[in-house]
């Protein structure tokens, strides 16, 4: 995979540039007391080394971002101010809000900022051209500015007007966290470090069918787990009890992805036993149970402890282990044991490890070891796409060196 240029990189200086710089700050927000405010700031954290080479090279910067899905309207509950506020935080200078993300008043606002100003535009979400990747739109984003920066990896497989159309209107480059994503996660296909382990997890097959079909040429391991595993089961004629399953299609698919697994010797592995609960609630009645032997009535809510322990020895061997979807229900904390057992192995071993985004991005935070890893991608579906080989728009549209 070509190497992005990234904002660090370029051959002109950043003085007196005013830069868009597209951010991905979906973050999730809460109510509290005090008003709105951010609950969870690592999207937010993630863009500021960007931000801050800009102003400290003497660019003026506007962020801009989307924040959840407003369908082109303007919601107030869907503002970004908590987003500014908390971004003016971590940079330790005042982030102002301005109205809109268009128009000529944020035109003129942009012209007069100065050399290490820094404004947020308000969602872009709030104009229905936004995700229609609009060129009218897309001339009005990029009025006033000088220069084009997408930081924003997480939106990087949308190809709207702020991701793409905007970034061939202006001299465009990455951010230093989109182009760490792409050299991170693009690496992992094009030389991973052998042997080359995934852990997959996650509801269902065939979310997942295209992402396990490109690792299976290049994994020598891959650990399913997660309800998807009992689409698999299902699929070999084991019972499943009241586990989540899906029908026949995605247990033929199943079928076909252990057998192809066998024909380029890639070793799919799944679980030997299974943690199975009479409810869904974290005070059901638990039992551990060979895989084979669901009981009628039980559901799956986990891997058990035999397989947990047999992919902690995986991992350990691995050279590279990439992990994307969490064992079992972690959020319900009787269930959390195969996926804690996870991110625990990964953050003991001395291999690359690389969590793709999404729930198990929340789950190694919410255990508190994303620092041990080698990579977090702060992207949930952009990950998800880029493993399963596919390009991304607002990737593709950028420069490389
Ligand atoms: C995400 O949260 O994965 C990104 O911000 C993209 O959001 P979207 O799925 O609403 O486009």
């Amino acid at each position: 995979m070509a190497r992005l240029l990234a904002v660090d990189a370029v051959d002109h200086p950043w003085q007196g540039a005013r830069v868009l710089v597209r951010a991905d700050l979906n973050a999730p927000l809460e109510d509290t007391p005090e008003g709105r405010r951010v609950s969870d700031d690592a999207r937010i954290a993630a863009s500021v080394p960007t931000i801050r080479l800009l102003l400290e090279q003497g660019a003026a910067v506007a962020v801009c971002s989307h924040l959840g899905r407003p369908k082109g309207e303007a919601r107030p509950e869907l503002s970004l101010g908590p987003c500014a506020a908390r971004l003016g935080e971590l940079l330790g200078q005042p982030v102002e809000l301005l109205p809109d993300c268009v128009g000529p008043e944020v035109q003129a606002r942009v012209e007069a900022l100065a050399p290490g100003q820094v404004v947020m535009l308000e969602n872009l979400r709030f104009h229905p051209q936004e995700e229609k990747n609009d060129p009218a739109f897309a001339d009005r984003l990029a009025a006033g500015f000088t220069h084009y920066v997408n930081d924003a990896f997480g939106a990087a497989h949308r190809a709207h007007a702020s991701t793409e159309a905007v970034a061939r209107r202006l001299p465009a480059c990455a951010g230093l966290l989109l182009a760490r994503e792409v050299e991170v996660l693009g690496g992992l296909l094009d030389a991973p470090r052998a042997p080359f382990v995934a852990v997959l997890g996650g509801a269902k097959v065939s979310d997942k069918l295209p992402l396990i079909q490109n690792l299976l040429d290049r994994c020598d391991r891959i650990l399913i787990g997660g309800a998807m595993c009992f689409t698999f089961l299902a699929g070999m004629g084991d019972p499943v009890g009241t586990s989540r399953h899906e029908g026949p299609e995605a247990q033929k698919m199943a079928r076909d992805l252990l057998e192809r697994a066998g024909r380029v010797n890639c070793m799919l592995q799944l679980p030997v036993d299974v943690l199975v609960a009479d409810r869904f609630d974290a005070d059901a009645d638990l039992q551990v149970v060979p895989s084979d032997a669901i009981p009628d009535g039980w559901m799956g809510v986990d891997i058990g402890p035999r397989t947990a322990a047999a992919y902690r020895e995986a991992i350990a061997m691995a050279g590279t282990t990439l992990w994307n979807g969490p064992m079992g229900a972690f959020e319900i904390p009787p269930f959390a044991a195969g996926t804690k057992a996870v991110a625990e192995a990964m953050a003991a071993s001395d291999g690359i490890t690389v969590v793709g985004g999404g729930d198990s991005g929340a789950a190694v935070a919410q255990l508190g070891l994303t620092d041990e890893m080698t990579w977090a991608s702060t992207g949930g579906g952009a990950a998800l796409e880029l493993l399963e080989g596919r390009t991304l728009p607002g990737v593709a549209v950028l420069p490389t060196r």
